[in-house]
């Protein structure tokens, strides 16, 4: 594994008696007063007062991979960063070819005159999910019903070496939103829609990446969980007091584990698009909260500020944005070139002060060498050949048997027995990675069917479980059941994300809920397996199922599910929100308790049987 380089070997030598083992976080928070984070600001300081505005402006503009229709452009415009967005793969998609495109990007950043290097950004927000055959973990909200931050901690820790395998060195990750209501099509992105949790899986999150030299980014800056009607880059309506309490909440952890980076939501508060409020970028989380790191625009999302392009741009900057995400090329509307030239003229025009551009570099500069950036090594191809290795297998799987969480368990037809005669498996995603998967899985929306090499589906995991006198059968219409000993049904939600997944309506689906109707006529003892990234309303299909389990977007490690239905693991995992009773329920409604058909932290073990929620979320440890 790459360490942080010498800067950082330095810090810690220097730095011992601060905040250690968390370096990155020693340098960002400012806690260390010694000599080293000096040295790293002279460093800084030095490098400043030679660029030229060109060069600055270069380091504050991050373009998408495939905008670039040519390479060389990161040399010409002194580009500071570099993403592949959910829809920026190279060609084949393999690790060596992640390796090569962030070799030959980083080859341009080491061509300019100051030799700046890049940061490399992915979405890599369950596992390294844009890369062929890498580990794919549950989405967060499976993570945040774990209530393990050791468990989380070591998730991020390989993610980070799988993504270091590939030569990036930033992920747009943890996601840190505080979901409030499940229409919006993110929820899964969020791991509860409890603050507290959300900070301490988060903070735990930032940990594992960043020790690992992997820079995170705490998104999305502030209120994206909390708009009117789980509209995705909506309008969170709320006084100072609640967002703070609710939302803001989480980014206190973040920073205090030194989170580097931090990414501002597309959506407004109190009908004001966050990419423009200075008040909470700049006074709040700069000042008040003293974030050290820098902040990152999302998507294009300056371009929908209420002013052109240019107005856009100095209203960002202005409010405290150091970086901004510009996805779109040359003759394809605001485009980088466009960025680079308007930022130039605003500067020169004195309507953006140069010493903003100055604090963002300083910011974006600070960030680099406290990674060790400025002194990466290539890159350590044992990293490259364990993408999708057993051993990083092994985490996810411990992830998803901790993330199940039982809802019901009637006649204890769970933990179901390895020696049943036959077992009927029944459902469209018993057997389909890509619905395990979710959204974010390959690609940005996702999709039905093998999105990935390597990974066990349910049923292949059902049938490595059982033993040799137990007979496997699949029907996909859910008859057959009447002499089978048990039926495991598994069904859910297609693949989506972001705004595609938004959805006023959260009843499981009229074909899903026949399916298990048909299946029940038989009689035999019924396991239903939810795969959804949220509650979803249940109707006659809790009925009429004897167990229950939410399995939430377990990811590419089906052997997790069944290492639960089998009863090799206890389960554990508890609500990280409440499920709603009703489509007709109101989200406050259910977050209070008061109407909820399971309230936050519910979940049966096989001991004793009842629900419990006396779980301390601190004291969880990493195994069973
Ligand atoms: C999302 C971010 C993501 C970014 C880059 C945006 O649409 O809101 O969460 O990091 O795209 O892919
Ligand atoms: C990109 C994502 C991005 C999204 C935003 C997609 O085309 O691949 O990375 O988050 O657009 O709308």
């Amino acid at each position: 594994m790459n360490s942080f380089g010498s800067t950082i070997q330095l810090l810690e030598i220097k730095s011992r008696s601060c905040c250690r083992p968390a370096l990155l976080a020693a340098l960002l928070l400012g806690c260390v007063n010694s000599r080293a984070a000096s040295d790293v600001d002279a460093r800084v300081g030095s490098l400043l007062a030679q660029m030229t505005l060109a060069e600055k402006i270069g380091q504050m503009t991050q373009v998408d991979s495939a905008a670039l229709p040519d390479k060389s452009h990161i040399q010409k415009y002194f580009l500071g960063s570099v993403l592949s967005g959910g829809g920026s793969d190279p060609a084949d998609n393999s690790p060596q070819s992640w390796l090569n495109l962030t070799a030959e990007c980083q080859s341009w950043a080491a061509k300019t005159r100051l030799k700046i290097p890049l940061l490399y950004g992915v979405d890599a927000v369950h596992g390294h999910n844009n890369v062929l055959g890498a580990v794919i973990f549950p989405h967060h909200i499976g993570l945040g019903a774990t209530r393990n931050p050791a468990l989380v901690e070591s998730a991020a820790r390989v993610t980070a070496e799988e993504i270091a395998g590939t030569g990036i060195n930033w992920t747009f990750a943890p996601c840190i939103a505080v979901a409030q209501d499940a229409r919006w099509g993110r929820t899964y992105e969020s791991f509860s829609d409890s603050p507290e949790l959300t900070g301490e899986l988060g903070a735990a999150a930032v940990r594992g990446f960043q020790k690992n030299s992997i820079l995170a980014c705490a998104k999305h800056f502030v209120g994206d969980g909390g708009t009117r009607g789980g509209a995705d880059q909506g309008d969170t309506a709320a006084d100072e007091a609640t967002l703070r309490k609710i939302h803001l909440a989480p980014y206190l952890p973040a920073i205090k584990s030194g989170v580097g980076s931090v990414m501002i939501s597309f959506s407004s508060w109190n009908g004001a698009k966050m990419h423009g409020n200075k008040h909470l970028i700049s006074d709040v989380l700069k000042g008040e909260l003293g974030f050290k790191g820098f902040t990152i625009s999302d998507w294009a999302a300056i371009d929908q500020l209420p002013h052109d392009y240019k107005g856009s741009i100095e209203a960002s900057i202005n409010a405290g944005l150091d970086m901004i995400m510009v996805p779109n090329g040359p003759g394809q509307g605001n485009n980088y070139l466009e960025f680079i030239a308007k930022l130039t003229e605003l500067v020169n025009e004195k309507r953006v002060p140069l010493t903003r551009i100055d604090d963002a570099v300083r910011r974006i500069l600070r960030t680099k060498f406290a990674m060790g950036a400025f002194e990466a090594k290539p890159v350590d191809t044992s990293l490259t050949a364990a993408i999708g290795s057993e051993s990083h297998r092994q985490v996810a799987r411990d992830c998803v048997r901790q993330s199940l969480v039982v809802l019901k368990n009637d006649s204890s037809a769970l933990p179901l027995s390895k020696n049943l005669k036959r077992i009927l498996v029944v459902g469209r995603a018993a057997d389909d990675l890509g619905m395990q998967c979710g959204g974010w899985t390959l690609s940005w929306q996702g999709e039905t069917g093998k999105v990935t090499s390597g990974g066990t589906t349910i049923l292949e995991a059902i049938r490595q479980s059982v033993g040799s006198n137990t007979v496997v059968s699949v029907s996909a219409d859910g008859s057959g059941a009447h002499d089978a000993d048990a039926v495991i049904v598994v069904v859910g939600e297609t693949p989506y994300a972001e705004m595609k997944g938004d959805r006023g309506d959260l009843r499981l689906s009229a074909q899903d809920n026949a399916l298990i109707k048909k299946a029940r006529q038989a009689g035999a003892p019924m396991v239903t397996v939810l795969l959804s990234g949220r509650p979803l309303i249940l109707g006659d299909a809790l009925e009429a199922s004897d167990a229950f389990v939410a399995a939430w977007l377990p990811g590419t490690e089906g052997l997790g599910v069944t290492d639960v239905l089998f009863g090799d693991y206890q389960p554990t995992g508890k609500l990280p929100r409440a499920w709603p009773r009703g489509a007709d329920e109101t989200p406050a409604q259910t977050s209070s308790g008061t109407q909820s058909a399971f309230p936050f932290g519910f979940g049966l073990t096989y001991d004793a049987r009842h629900p419990s929620d006396s779980r301390p979320i601190k004291t969880a440890s990493a195994n069973p």
